[in-house]
């Protein structure tokens, strides 16, 4: 039997329910809202995070979509405040959402402290916004459930269905190639996002929402459901009613995170084959639970599981095909005993218990663990003399002769420099040399961009070329593909080795051995280092100012090291009066 709160037990009885002046203030500045005291007194304050704005394309449902959740809300007895955050927009937000992702988590975080909130629904989808509501929902550690946007509906041009990112990459170097008129090209602009929803590629939104299901904060299958779908109108009004129950039984997510289930979601994006960044961001949330997910152990699960998801980009398929197959809950039992099915959700359930009558309906879209996409090695975390502390590669988004490589450096200082030479006919460069970007990390772009699928130059690119090996500090895309080697910690502008990587060295390059060195003498590097000048910082004032100084390296997630303290101290509150 689940002990339940009572009414005055309610975190928000401190603003309405005690009698004194300020309380006073509370109620009657409630009731210049339009609300009687019989509509909220002695119920649970549900604070609506809401990323909706007209800057984010994919939340563009969530002006319906929190209406559905409120009305849940009131059904089960709560009283639903809508509270607008920080939107982070990947499509518009430069130089990259990542910058502001620990932006929008403090931003949560201290929304939910500063106000009467009992307990509170999450509304993202688009990448950053999930890790971001997740680390500050867990930092404040009041009940809390996901609302995922849902992925947006298979793209499509002259019959052609298109996937977000992965098609805009492949028809660009088409159109660069010269393969593809002008013509071709705005008609793939105007296809290839035709609805309401997150990117329907397995990216970050979706390997993200998924994660977010697997740990355990959304109702089961919801982050499956494509966003104009009317079943995820229905989920979302279930997850207001789903949240004001929470409050009373005080499921928390400290209730709901362990070790396992972070297991579970790391096991999750990789049997999807999910993008890259979601290690920084699971890292990241898992410090905030106060556990430790080390890229050794992101590894060794990566080696035991088989991706089963077969989805662009490493696949076929989209998010939309996959729901039809049984999505995230038909997977989840499919990988048997890689799920920890003892793990809590937000459903009051176990996960096992929740995925107990999941079915496949499409052995091609989602695999059985007889017949996977892939074996295993989703990604591969690799180490050497220029990524001491790690570096990722997606080898199934790689073309696969390229997995143990060595090649000449051809060394680009940073994104300028990069697209100022690239296709320069002069530039002396062929298939095997090795494309390395400097400057492109949490500190030095700033904020790490998503600049890691480098482009490959144009001369090449008409010679037929599509893969090559490219390395840098920066993150890449969910959507992306190639031999990119990524995240490589410590970055090169706060003087990481990979900073003394210089044209013409030789780099190799073995992911089944998880090796990546540049072949370059020891005392020679030595020398390197004694010559390097730490570059100016970026910012000498405002957020940016504080994000370089405080942003963690990618192998700890990319917080803020003073947001990492959990429990006890993120949950201390002044005394209200
Ligand atoms: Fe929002 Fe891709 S642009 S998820």
């Amino acid at each position: 039997m689940v002990k339940r709160k009572t009414p005055e037990e309610l975190r928000s009885h401190r603003w309405y329910g005690v009698n004194d002046l300020r309380s006073f203030g509370h109620r009657s500045r409630t009731a210049q809202m339009g609300f009687s005291r019989e509509e909220y007194a002695g119920k649970p304050v549900i604070a609506i995070l809401n990323t909706w704005s007209e800057m984010n394309a994919c939340h563009t449902h969530f002006k319906q979509r929190v209406e559905e959740v409120k009305r849940g809300i009131w059904q089960a007895g709560g009283f639903p405040v809508e509270l607008p955050v920080q939107t982070l927009s990947e499509p518009f937000q430069k130089p990259t959402t990542m910058l502001y992702r620990n932006f929008l988590a403090m931003e949560a975080e201290e929304t939910l402290r500063s106000y009467p909130a009992d307990g509170v629904v999450l509304m993202g989808g688009c990448d950053k916004t999930t890790p971001a509501l997740l680390m500050g929902a867990i930092s404040m550690d009041l009940p809390a459930i996901y609302l995922p946007a849902g992925p947006m509906l298979r793209g499509n041009w002259n019959g052609v269905t298109l996937g977000s990112g992965s098609d805009t990459w492949k028809y660009w170097a088409d159109l660069r190639a010269g393969k593809i008129t002008e013509e071709d090209w705005q008609g793939v602009e105007g296809g290839i996002a035709r609805s309401p929803g997150h990117c329907m590629t397995m990216g970050t939104a979706s390997t993200m929402t998924s994660a977010a299901e697997a740990l355990g904060f959304t109702l089961p299958g919801f982050a499956s459901i494509p966003a104009p779908d009317s079943r995820h109108a229905q989920m979302s009004a279930k997850t207001g009613m789903r949240i004001v129950e929470m409050v009373w039984e005080d499921l928390k997510p400290s209730d709901i995170i362990t070790a396992g289930s972070i297991d579970n979601a790391v096991t999750t994006c990789l049997a999807l084959s999910g993008s890259t960044n979601a290690i920084v961001h699971m890292i990241a949330v898992a410090r905030r639970a106060g556990i430790e997910l080390t890229l050794d152990r992101y590894d060794d699960i990566a080696r035991r599981t088989p991706v089963l998801a077969n989805i662009r980009p490493t696949g076929t398929y989209l998010m939309e095909d996959f729901f039809y197959a049984g999505g995230l809950p038909a997977m989840l039992r499919e990988l048997g005993d890689l799920i920890d099915r003892s793990q809590k959700t937000v459903n009051g359930q176990t996960i096992g218990e929740n995925i107990a009558e999941a079915k496949i309906f499409n052995e091609d879209v989602i695999r059985s663990r007889a017949a996977p996409l892939l074996p295993g090695n989703g990604l591969a975390v690799l180490r050497g003399n220029i990524a001491p502390n790690g570096a990722v590669i997606k080898p199934g988004a790689a073309d696969p002769k390229l997995l143990v490589h060595t090649g000449r450096a051809v060394v680009f200082s940073d994104y300028n420099d990069m697209a100022a030479r690239i296709d320069d006919d002069a530039l002396d460069i062929d298939e095997n040399s090795v494309i390395v970007l400097h400057h492109a990390g949490p500190v030095g772009a700033p904020g790490m961009p998503e600049w890691g699928q480098l482009p490959i130059p144009k001369k090449l690119l008409q010679k037929g070329v599509r893969d090559m090996v490219r390395i840098s500090d920066a993150r890449m895309s969910g959507t992306s593909y190639g031999a990119c080697v990524l995240h490589i910690a410590p970055e090169s502008f706060i003087g990481g080795p990979f900073a003394l990587v210089r044209t013409g060295d030789l780099i190799e390059l073995d992911v089944p051995q998880r090796r990546l060195n540049v072949l370059v003498p020891d005392d020679e590097l030595a020398r390197r280092k004694a010559a390097w000048v730490q570059p100016a910082p970026r910012f000498e004032r405002g957020y940016g100012a504080m994000h370089q100084v405080h942003v963690l390296q990618a192998d700890k997630g990319c917080d803020f090291d003073f947001l990492q303290r959990g429990g006890a101290q993120a949950k201390d509150e002044p005394e209200i009066h």
